[in-house]
């Protein structure tokens, strides 16, 4: 039985963030665009700020204090951030970006001519680019798998397009457009049971809104940003099995992710540290591990709860509107959506003129936008600060754009 979980009072965590208490055009801020980036509490703010006021100074490199106390808050972030998805601290890599988490990937596992990648019409640029352009490189062949009417992966095509040749699948937890959760345990024991790849998970949507387990979801990496945790921007995470991470070559060269340097070569560092080269986001990742222990407070089942209230709430209300609405009825908290007759661009610059900020255009998903014969949409997403009273703002923002079209 689904144990109940408690209810957020969103109205009081809005004041936990001083972004959102600011105004536009002598209005209260609506902030509808968290898939983009979420604002941040002021726990993260203060902890990027009691870093440099305390403890800046490099990390594994100091043989001084100062020195000692920034490199344990750095890896006791690393600890606190692994535990969070459930995975070891030498799993767990710092990048700049889940975007950056993937291209190590596109760059480290070293495809040949061949080759196949197999990721899917929903994925946002993120995940798509870094693969297409390593497949031109390396004469591979990238594949998609199909999005179905209703806006979920045809798992069928997922299967169908497995092979030999497949190295890599890499899918996205859940669509920045659609707002589709992907049954990613169900499509690594696919991918798993059909192939040799390796199966990689874009994260970027998901971790900061349910409780996420890598071991549990059997993928061989993941990838997610801080800044779409309420963490700052500047801090991508990738997880990899660390069987699969020391086989692959470094990402970048530099310092830190070294061992002993000579005239002839190179002797690389242990993990996680060979895949973090130069001077990282260190506040940063201290940062994000303040956002994930607010989020723990809150708990994970509660966000989930929260979000899916909010978001049934919206797809009700807009659909009374006539909106036309992309994806399935159970989703995460993203609501695309288009409005006959009006781009989408004039919806998000009125609803601007309301201090309601949305998305419109293509959201990083120009192939997406073609599969579904659309240039752009619309986008509302939400968050732990966001109540109904955000959502009946923008219903009656709605109503305003449709009679200045009228
Ligand atoms: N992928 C981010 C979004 O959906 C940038 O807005």
């Amino acid at each position: 039985m689904r144990q109940e979980a408690r209810t957020i009072n969103a109205q009081e965590i809005k004041k936990d963030f001083p972004l959102l208490q600011r105004k536009f055009y002598d209005k209260q801020l609506v902030y509808l665009d968290s898939a983009s980036t979420t604002q941040k509490p002021s726990v993260v703010i203060e902890s990027l700020k009691e870093f440099y006021e305390k403890y800046n100074a490099n990390v594994h490199r100091g043989i001084y204090k100062l020195s000692e106390e920034a490199t344990q808050l750095y890896e006791s972030a690393r600890e606190k951030i692994a535990k969070f998805v459930g995975a070891r601290p030498e799993e767990l890599i710092f990048a700049k970006s889940c975007t950056e988490a993937i291209n190590l990937l596109a760059y480290s596992l070293e495809l040949k001519e061949g080759d196949e990648i197999l990721i899917s019409e929903m994925e946002h640029h993120s995940n798509f680019v870094p693969w297409q352009q390593i497949a031109k490189e390396k004469k591979a062949k990238l594949r998609f798998v199909k999005v179905d009417e209703e806006g979920k992966l045809d798992l069928e095509s997922l299967k169908a397009q497995l092979n030999e040749k497949t190295k890599i699948v890499s899918i996205t937890h859940v669509s920045n457009v659609l707002g589709t959760i992907n049954p990613i345990k169900e499509i690594a024991d696919i991918v798993h049971k059909n192939s040799s790849a390796v199966f990689i998970v874009d994260a970027a949507q998901s971790v900061g809104h349910m409780k996420i387990n890598v071991k549990d979801l059997d993928a061989d990496f993941l990838a997610f940003s801080g800044h779409k945790m309420l963490g700052p921007v500047g801090i991508g995470c990738l997880y990899g099995k660390a069987e699969l991470l020391q086989k692959m070559k470094p990402f970048l060269y530099g310092g830190d992710m070294i061992k002993e340097v000579t005239f002839e070569k190179t002797e690389f560092n242990d993990l996680p540290w060979k895949f973090e080269a130069g001077t990282q986001p260190i506040a940063e990742a201290i940062a994000l591990a303040k956002a994930i222990e607010y989020l723990e407070q809150i708990e994970m089942d509660t966000v989930e709860e929260h979000d899916r209230i909010l978001t049934q709430y919206a797809l009700e209300k807009l659909r009374e509107l006539g909106a036309k609405i992309y994806g399935p009825n159970e989703r995460a908290p993203v609501i695309s959506f288009n409005l006959e007759g009006i781009h989408s661009h004039d919806i998000a610059t009125i609803l601007d003129g309301e201090a309601i900020a949305v998305r419109g255009g293509h959201h990083c998903c120009m192939p997406l936008m073609s599969v579904l014969g659309i240039s752009g949409a619309a986008r509302v997403s939400f968050y732990i600060y966001n109540t109904k009273e955000d959502v009946d703002a923008l219903i009656e923002g709605i109503k305003k754009v449709k009679k200045v079209f009228e």
